[in-house]
């Protein structure tokens, strides 16, 4: 599995490149699924706004059979273009749908290995219902992956933009805007996500991680690969402790439904 997964939606151009802990997490759950496959059947991957196809192409290419649902028709007809490109069409399938209705969507397999919602929490109308819908789709003993825009970060690059009042109202906003103009609904906190989905979608968390601690604060580096390096290992051990995990650009979680594998 590749460093590229995710880059279109975090990574600014000219920032470093970060180890990429979501990618890592995927990687490691995914060749879990595959020691248990019986005949040496493909993982699904159920990728829930999964856009354009950040994470679903890659995912297809290692091998994955992926369904997309994603509200969307235009994400989803560069996703059907990306994942032709990629030579992987026929292990992407995309459906477009709401987060809502994954219920009638979902193809009635018994659910998917592993379910995505990367930046999907943020637009939705009912969060709860939503890590819901995700956690019915995931098959007993599967897993969910909820990658959320962390609101402690928000506050920090506004202030360091110059955005001062925009950086306290995201700091007193009960649900993490900016204002009225934010076109996301909400940012969260750890702790917020892990609520929503132990207590909420009845689903056991295995990992809180920080995705993008520092990258997205350094500007760029005085010199080219060992410093890139240092950055890397210093932003995944970063990643891990709180409370610098914490103020991450985006926290990743990683849950489980009980039951048989
Ligand atoms: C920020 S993008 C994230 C794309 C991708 N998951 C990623 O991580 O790169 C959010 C996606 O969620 C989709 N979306 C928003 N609300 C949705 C809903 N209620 N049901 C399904 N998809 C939704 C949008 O169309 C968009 O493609």
């Amino acid at each position: 599995m590749g460093a590229h997964y995710g880059v279109a939606v975090t990574a600014r151009p000219s920032a470093p490149t970060a180890v990429d802990v979501v990618a890592r997490a995927l990687r490691d759950e995914l060749a879990g699924v595959r020691a248990r496959a019986v005949g040496g059947r493909a993982p699904r991957v159920l990728d829930v706004g999964g856009g354009s196809g950040t994470w679903a192409v890659p995912l297809a290419g290692e091998g994955c059979e992926v369904t997309v649902v994603d509200s969307s028709a235009n994400a989803l007809a560069v996703l059907r273009s990306r994942a032709r490109d990629a030579g992987v069409a026929d292990r992407v399938r995309a459906v477009q749908g709401d987060v809502d209705a994954l219920a009638d969507i979902a193809d009635g397999d018994g659910g998917a290995d592993l379910v995505l919602g990367h930046g999907l929490l943020e637009y939705v109308d009912d969060p709860v219902a939503a890590v819901r819908a995700l956690a019915v789709a995931t098959t007993p003993g599967g897993a969910v992956s909820v990658l959320v825009a962390g609101r402690w970060a928000a506050v920090l690059g506004r202030v360091v933009a110059g955005r001062v009042a925009e950086a306290r109202r995201l700091l007193t906003d009960p649900a993490g805007r900016w204002g009225a103009g934010d076109p996301m609904l909400r940012r969260m906190d750890t702790d917020e996500v892990r609520t929503l989905l132990e207590r909420d979608a009845g689903l056991v968390v295995e990992q809180v991680r920080g995705h993008r601690v520092l990258a997205d604060l350094v500007p760029e580096l005085p010199d080219g690969a060992s410093a890139g390096a240092e950055l890397a290992a210093l932003e995944e051990l970063a990643g891990d402790t709180p409370p610098l995990r914490d103020l991450a650009s985006r926290i990743h979680v990683l849950a489980r439904r009980s039951g048989e594998r």
